[in-house]
């Protein structure tokens, strides 16, 4: 089971945390497997793909869970139609998803997708901002969190950084402590502080 409320949301196998899946996989464990290899590979193939022309824009965003997922999840690529909360925190309403979604993203795409902060600091507090909006956002179904961090480690990639590691942050608690303040409070000070210890060239 995992360490959070189960999402209220109909993609499981009843009384379980295994989302319903194209190989008929029951196994918590074996399912988590999977997914993380899919996610692996995407790093690998994402990676090879990018540069600093790459727009990293609405459809790019959608097309990396797809195309990571579509052999497992049939809601790969979709964005959910039904509201969505984990423990204290309600994500953004799915009458409004789409429109928050475009703010989001039409406001990154100005920002040049972030290539216009060259200094180190900066571009990390702008990850963190943005981090918060989708991770607000929460669009899919499942797994949100590891393909916003796959989003957002290719604009890192194509900037010359790389990957930002998070491992100081996931075990203890503090990445979904900072997620919650993003959520419930807008507030990005942790996260900021998370992802400019991070990042690095
Ligand atoms: N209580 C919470 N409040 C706000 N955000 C949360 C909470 N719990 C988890 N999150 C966010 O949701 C993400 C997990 O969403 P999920 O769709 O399950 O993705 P994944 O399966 O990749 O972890 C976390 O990475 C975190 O950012
Ligand atoms: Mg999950």
């Amino acid at each position: 089971m995992s360490k959070y409320r189960l999402d209220n949301s109909p993609i499981y196998i009843d009384g379980s945390d295994v989302p319903k899946n194209k190989l008929g996989i029951t196994d918590s464990k074996l399912i988590h497997e999977i997914e993380n290899n899919l996610l692996l590979e995407a790093y690998e193939v994402f990676s090879q793909d990018i540069s600093v022309n790459t727009d990293f824009n609405e459809d790019y965003f959608k097309s990396l869970h797809k195309k990571t997922f579509e052999s497992l999840y049939n809601f790969a690529g979709l964005y959910r139609d039904m509201n969505m909360s984990k423990g204290d925190s309600q994500f953004c309403l799915a009458r409004y998803l789409e429109s928050e979604s475009k703010r989001i993203f039409i406001e990154l795409e100005k920002e040049k997708f972030l290539q216009l902060h060259t200094d180190r600091v900066v571009f990390a507090k702008r990850v963190a901002y943005y981090q918060g909006e989708l991770i607000a956002l929460h669009p899919f179904y499942e797994i949100n969190g590891r393909i916003l961090r796959l989003f957002f480690d290719l604009i890192c990639l194509a900037n010359g950084y790389r990957p930002i590691d998070y491992s100081n942050f996931i075990d203890n608690g503090q990445y979904i402590e900072a997620s919650i303040e993003c959520v419930q409070f807008a507030d990005t000070k942790k996260m900021e502080k998370i992802i400019i210890e991070g990042l690095s060239r």
